[in-house]
């Protein structure tokens, strides 16, 4: 996509779409748009054309059930939301994780050595931030394929989808998912314990500042979004490495600039490549101004690429770049990423492991693309070890 994006902000930064909604590509206008509290919710679109259309399928019989979660959420709901869900999702109790993960990261390293070739997103990528997501929010390990499934085409509703099939097969997920959730929190009601879920019951039976549905959506944004974007920042930064032997040779001379890789990872191949707002009232970029009611998409991944604030070494992997951290790949203003803590913890531990222990880490195969156009990453990523 990055030749596309560079186009773009070539030639139609603030671009109009014909299908009616509207692409902001350049670092600044992304930033502006993110910090200037437009709305989130979908339905306040008064655009008509396709993307209407797609939405209000979406909150047709299937529902939608992300559209209750904080992520769909404008003032004051998402205010309290939020402020519910990192009341316990805390700096501290993120810390608290890094046995945990070092030791799935090692587990995961241990199974590829033994195969000496290996799918890294099937034995690494995805299980780690997986495992990880359900084990704080405390889930049984059983029906977790079943999940995994169907978070993969729920999140479908996060890109530009058409097709009534797709819209359909959005929905069913959606109609799904809720269904288990609600027999998971049945089931946690009634086996308590020290974990996330346990702590959002209790939020939602000590007052009434939860809803039932409002639980759920949470729930499954959770879930949803600790894993689905993690993994592609755990395959896209190795795709990055390994066609930068250079920048692999770095990481290994000097490992303590493996935080800051996972930034410019981050940056250079962002897990998630856009998201959108609804415009409250008219919005002005480059001297154009976007209508109040406008779909208006913000391309995240152009943004981090964009020479006009990085310089002419913007499309360059350098994970020592300076700035790094300055990258929107977790968004900015009110809706910035509630688990970019955790998603830098996992990037860092596994990023430290995995070049530690396989000096020769190289690909076995062709990379294949999983087909999507905002959570995009590998759906397989072959690789050959030698322990
Ligand atoms: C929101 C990216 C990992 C939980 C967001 C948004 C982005 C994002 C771009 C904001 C969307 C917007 O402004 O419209 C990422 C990336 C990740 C990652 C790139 C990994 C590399 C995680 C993890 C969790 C998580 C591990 C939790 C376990 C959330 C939540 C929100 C969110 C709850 C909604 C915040 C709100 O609406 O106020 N994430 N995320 N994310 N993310 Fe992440």
């Amino acid at each position: 996509p990055y030749p596309a994006y560079r186009m773009l902000r070539e030639h139609d930064p603030v671009q109009e779409h014909p299908f009616g909604f509207w692409i902001l590509s350049d670092h600044a206008d992304v930033v502006a748009l993110l910090r200037a509290g437009h709305s989130v919710d979908a339905r306040r679109t008064s655009l008509g054309g396709a993307a209407q259309e797609q939405y209000e399928l979406l909150e047709g019989d299937g529902f939608n059930v992300l559209n209750r979660s904080m992520l769909d959420r404008d003032p004051p709901d998402h205010t309290r939301l939020r402020s519910l869900v990192s009341r316990v999702f805390t700096p501290r109790s993120i810390a608290a994780l890094e046995p945990e993960i070092t030791a799935l990261v090692d587990a995961a390293l241990d199974r590829m050595a033994a195969a000496g070739r290996a799918d890294l997103v099937e034995e690494l990528a995805f299980p780690l931030p997986f495992t990880v997501i359900s084990n704080m929010l405390g889930l049984p390990p059983t029906d977790q394929v079943r999940i995994r499934d169907l978070s993969g085409r729920l999140v479908r509703s996060l890109e530009p989808v058409f097709e009534p099939e797709a819209l359909t097969d959005i929905s069913q997920a959606g109609a799904e998912m809720t269904a288990i959730t609600r027999e998971l929190i049945g089931w946690k009601r009634a086996n308590p314990a020290d974990d996330l879920l346990s702590a959002l019951i209790a939020a939602e039976d000590g007052g009434d500042r939860l809803s039932d549905d409002e639980l759920v959506a949470q729930v499954v944004l959770l879930y949803v979004a600790g894993h689905e974007t993690t993994v592609n920042l755990i395959a896209n930064g190795t795709i990055a490495l390994l066609r930068h032997p250079d920048q692999l040779a770095l990481l290994r001379e000097r490992p303590e600039l493996t935080g800051n890789a996972v930034e410019e990872f981050l940056r250079y191949d962002s897990p998630v490549q856009q998201t959108r707002r609804i415009t409250l009232k008219p919005h002005v970029a480059q001297g154009r101004e976007i209508p109040a009611g406008a779909f208006v998409i913000a391309c995240l991944a152009s943004a981090n690429r964009d020479e006009k604030f990085w310089g002419p070494g913007a499309d360059a992997l350098r994970i020592d770049r300076e700035n790094a951290r300055q990258h929107v790949a977790f968004s900015v203003g009110p809706h910035h990423c509630l688990g970019a803590a955790l998603a830098r913890l996992e990037g860092r531990v596994a990023f430290e492991r995995l070049v530690r222990r396989f000096p020769d880490l190289s690909f076995a195969g062709d990379v294949e693309w999983n087909g999507r156009i905002n959570l995009r990453g590998p759906a397989r990523l072959p690789v050959a070890v030698r322990a």
